[in-house]
């Protein structure tokens, strides 16, 4: 019996299949296997002899049938472990639960801004952030000794060594666009040109980069009636409610005659509303396209004529969000992010025909 017992729980553990295990199965306790077969020789025995050797033959059958439980268990295990080697990917495990990013407020104005335009049928026009001195000033009626240039606080980029030529600026407005998209499509045009703008200032109102959305249209018969026209269905649109404008006179080298646009607000527990009340904010620059400008665009000024407006994005923005610092805008701050950001779903509100 210690022979059976050796020579089963030996080739049992050595089995290195599910099926050479059940071939060992039958050989050993399958009907016509061996220690079956001893166990039928119990009845031939005394009853001194079976109650001595049926005890331990079962013993020995109990044992043999746990060995091969166990090993089977052991193979199953085995051949999983290989399985999921290979199939590491489970599909029906639920994904891990992930982090939304927002849409900037800037972002989520900028396109708004372009929407509204669009409707009033304005292209979108880009130009370059690094600009040449020439479109940024010069172009735009801004000679080298005008005192506009000081005021702008402009960044300028670094000239060879023995290079006299102008350096190139941090553009410190959108207005360039203008020109160059004049070059580019001549007259009639309607655009408009969102971008970011440079000048080296920093308070709670002021970045060192910023926002505009700059405003063209040229055609023959364009007036400051159309200017104005446009800018309150903008601001109506924007902000989902009529609201007025006020002109007052102010100037601007590239526009005659020029004007600062303000629009109606009031002011309640120091938090501002826009459209109502009868305070006023003011909101952006500008005029009647000034001859010089369309010349230096390629643009006769003897037959076409046309409005511009430049207007900051980040403040719009504020007003609309009720965002109180500038300087958060640009600060990468998560919790700011996630509180003032917008669901990419999340449609720009804009109202039409207000
Ligand atoms: N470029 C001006 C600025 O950055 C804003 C501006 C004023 C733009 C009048 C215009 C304009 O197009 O007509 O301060």
């Amino acid at each position: 019996m210690d022979d059976l017992k050796a020579k089963y729980l030996g080739l049992i553990s050595g089995a290195g299949s599910e099926a050479a295990l059940e071939e060992l199965r039958v050989q050993a306790v399958g009907k016509k296997g061996e220690i079956s077969l001893q166990m039928r020789e119990l009845g031939k025995m005394t009853p001194e002899e079976r109650q001595v050797m049926g005890p331990k033959l079962n013993a020995l059958k109990n044992e043999i049938n746990s060995a091969l439980a166990a090993k089977k268990a052991a193979l199953s295990d085995a051949a999983l472990d290989e399985r999921l080697k290979a199939e590491w990917l489970d599909v029906t495990l639920p994904v891990r639960p992930q982090r939304q990013g927002s849409i900037h407020p800037v972002s989520q104005v900028w396109e708004e801004c372009t929407a509204i335009f669009a409707d009033m049928g304005f292209a979108v026009a880009e130009g370059p952030q690094v600009e040449t001195d020439w479109y940024n000033f010069d172009a735009l009626n801004i000679p080298g000794h005008h005192p506009a240039r000081a005021e702008m606080d402009t960044f300028y980029m670094h000239r060879a060594e023995g290079d006299d030529l102008p350096p190139h600026v941090l553009r410190t407005h959108t207005s360039p666009v203008q020109i160059r998209s004049m070059e580019a499509t001549g007259a009639p045009t309607r655009i408009i040109c969102p971008g970011r703008v440079y000048r080296a200032d920093y308070d709670q109102t002021h970045t060192p980069m910023f926002h505009q959305v700059e405003g063209l249209a040229i055609d023959r018969d364009i007036s400051m009636a159309n200017l104005k026209w446009v800018l309150e269905e903008f601001f109506s649109a924007y902000f989902g409610t009529k609201v007025k404008t006020r002109f007052r006179a102010s100037h601007f080298p590239f526009t005659e005659p020029s004007a600062e646009v303000d629009i109606q607000c009031s002011w309640e527990n120091g938090t501002v509303k826009v459209g109502e009340g009868d305070g006023w904010l003011e909101v952006l620059g500008s005029g009647m396209v000034h001859p010089k400008v369309l010349q230096a665009g390629g643009i006769d000024p003897n037959e076409w004529q046309g409005f511009a407006f430049g207007m900051g994005i980040d403040r719009i923005a504020m007003l609309k969000y009720g965002i109180p610092d500038l300087r958060a805008f640009f600060d990468s701050d998560l919790r700011w992010l996630r509180h003032y950001g917008f669901s990419a779903l999340q449609v720009p509100t804009i109202r039409g025909g207000v």
